[in-house]
């Protein structure tokens, strides 16, 4: 078995989401965060819509975050519903390790390069392009740039198991022409598979003082 190859790594049988937020627990107990492991680990959850049906809120006009779990506060798992057509913002990860996973359709993630210089408007530069599917898991963090997710279907919705660590509250995004960018706070659409009160409750929102 080489150094990055966890397919005979022995953790328990992960068949619910219950299962997989129960080792997730297990993993971020370490400072430390393999991950590999993690993406192994991900991965081997079979999404299954009866087990993640109750966070899964669409809206009309924007994609949700919905919070799954707080982790004991080392990691934030969510559930990301993308309509037709839906995606987010060039942004960075707050110095925090991000995982996503397709529990529903696909989604197409394109990374950028940070902008070199903040005094030029200059397009940013993209490094790569790529669709994920059904129960694949994809990894970033800001040493490996920005990026943009978008559902590319007009027919089907997408939905999304993201992974956060340490869990974060701001982070910033960049407009993808200029390189500009501005300081955003992300909220949620729904916690515990309850609507938050109405207010700041899309998906990354600009302080007005920004
Ligand atoms: C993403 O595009 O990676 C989702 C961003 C978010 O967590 O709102």
């Amino acid at each position: 078995m080489g150094p990055h190859d966890f397919s005979e790594t022995k953790f328990p049988p992960i068949e619910s989401l219950d299962d997989l937020i129960s080792e997730l627990y297990k993993v971020f107990e370490s400072d430390h965060v393999n991950v590999e492991y993690v993406k192994c680990l991900m991965e081997s959850y079979v999404s299954n819509i009866a087990d993640w049906r109750k966070f899964a809120k669409f809206d009309q006009y924007r994609y949700t975050r919905n919070l799954v779990d707080e982790g004991n506060g080392k990691f934030n798992l969510m559930i990301l519903c993308w309509g037709e057509g839906h995606g987010s913002a060039v942004h960075d990860h707050a110095d925090a390790h991000c995982f996503m996973k397709m529990l529903s359709g696909t989604l197409s993630e394109v990374r950028f390069s940070w902008p070199t210089d903040n005094t030029k408007q200059e397009c940013l530069n993209e490094i790569s392009r790529s669709n994920l599917k059904l129960d694949e898991v994809c990894y970033i963090n800001d040493s490996l740039g920005l990026h943009r997710v978008e559902n590319p279907s007009h027919v089907e919705p997408a939905v999304s198991l993201h992974l956060y660590s340490p869990p974060f509250s701001s982070c910033r995004m960049f407009d993808q022409r200029t390189g500009h960018e501005t300081k955003c706070t992300v909220t949620f659409w729904s916690k515990y598979g309850e609507r938050t009160p109405y207010g700041l409750d899309s998906s990354m929102v600009v302080p007005e003082n920004n």
